[in-house]
């Protein structure tokens, strides 16, 4: 076992043994490879680092309290993996490549697999890089798919549930309409770098995306989707441009469980002052309460018009609080997986 800090992982690179590579060249992949060697070698005139000739994935793998370890939904992330790719016209893995070079990846860095306990995880990040030489703007038709993976805890480092604040990107999208918002690019982060480098330095933990053709809608975090709850409804916007998210997703039959209406609709800004609890969700993040959101004229600007405090104690809500427990519980093996989310590592 490695000898870490478990409890105080945040979520940052950290060096494990090995990484999981396969080659897509003449048409057919190169069986998977464990490589000690961290470093591509391609060519600098390789797509991706012109055209951003790439996509990838995040999901978690657990130490249950069973002892047994499990991979939470690595089907889906599988099939997002595939539908971005396709976008990219590139080639993509197969399910079970997919989830086969996942449970190699937690397989041969089990040393680093964070032990039950501790609230923390392997996350493993999947990446499909064009890697053939070109000039034009093309679709890459050599690819490397990967999977790496590094021990995480909470995304923020702070604790979990512990709430944080956001600020609307009013003059600033993440995604086009009509453009590649639902898909987990490259791309989308990079247009995001810069808006979201200026929320940081102002102290906000998220920067809250709205609709690219209106603004007049919640649209979703850089980091994560958006999830509301208004009395017994779960609210989560309804968006050609958010990525679907399969904590969301898996969230939505938590909350459905616990009786809740869920509703994926269109989500007006002006709502944000109805909603009694407001979160973002997704793999690193998982739950994240959001206990204000600013909304000003221009992220430069220094003037907040209006303020939505939805948390005044700066602690989650009672239903957020309910779901985050039941849907960790479900990853570490302590409830059951009624719904057959998790996939063991054997
Ligand atoms: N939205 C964005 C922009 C993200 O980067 C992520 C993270 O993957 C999510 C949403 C959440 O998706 P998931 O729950 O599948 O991790
Ligand atoms: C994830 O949650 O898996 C993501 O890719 C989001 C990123 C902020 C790490």
């Amino acid at each position: 076992m490695a000898e870490l800090d478990w409890s105080n992982l945040a979520f940052k690179y950290r060096k494990t043994d090995k990484i999981i590579v396969s080659v897509y060249k003449d048409g057919v992949w190169s069986a998977p490879v464990a490589s000690e060697d961290f470093n591509f070698s391609f060519s600098a005139f390789a797509g991706v680092f012109h055209y951003a000739n790439s996509c990838f994935e995040g999901l978690k793998a657990f130490r249950g309290v069973d002892g047994k370890v499990r991979l939470f939904r690595p089907d889906e992330n599988a099939k997002r993996m595939q539908s971005s790719g396709r976008h990219l016209d590139m080639a993509v893995p197969s399910e079970e490549m997919f989830i086969e070079m996942c449970m190699m990846c937690v397989r041969e860095n089990i040393d680093y697999l964070p032990p039950y306990g501790y609230n923390a995880a392997m996350y493993l990040r999947p990446v499909l890089i064009g890697m053939n030489p070109q000039l034009g703007i093309a679709s890459s038709t050599e690819v490397v798919f990967a999977v790496l993976g590094a021990p995480v805890g909470t995304y923020s480092g702070a604790a979990s549930l512990s709430a944080g604040t956001a600020v609307l990107a009013r003059n600033y999208d993440r995604a086009a309409p009509n453009g590649t918002g639902a898909f987990k690019i490259a791309a989308n982060y990079a247009t995001s770098l810069h808006p979201y480098n200026m929320a940081h330095r102002q102290g906000y933990r998220e920067l809250l995306f709205l609709d690219p053709a209106t603004h007049t809608k919640i649209d979703e975090f850089g980091s994560s989707n958006f999830l509301a709850i208004k009395g017994n409804t779960y609210v989560t916007p309804l968006s050609s441009s958010v990525l679907p998210s399969i904590t969301n997703k898996s969230l939505q039959v938590v909350a459905e469980d616990f009786g809740l209406k869920v509703e994926k609709r269109a989500v007006y800004v002006d709502e944000l002052a109805e909603f009694d609890e407001i979160n973002a969700c997704g793999t690193a993040v998982v739950i994240t309460p959001i206990a204000s959101i600013d909304d000003k004229p221009t992220l430069e600007s220094t003037e907040v018009t209006r303020q939505f405090v939805i948390s005044k104690n700066g602690l989650a809500g009672e239903m957020s609080t309910k779901m985050y427990n039941h849907y960790r519980a479900i990853q570490d093996g302590l409830e059951q997986d009624i719904h057959g989310w998790c996939y063991f590592l054997d």
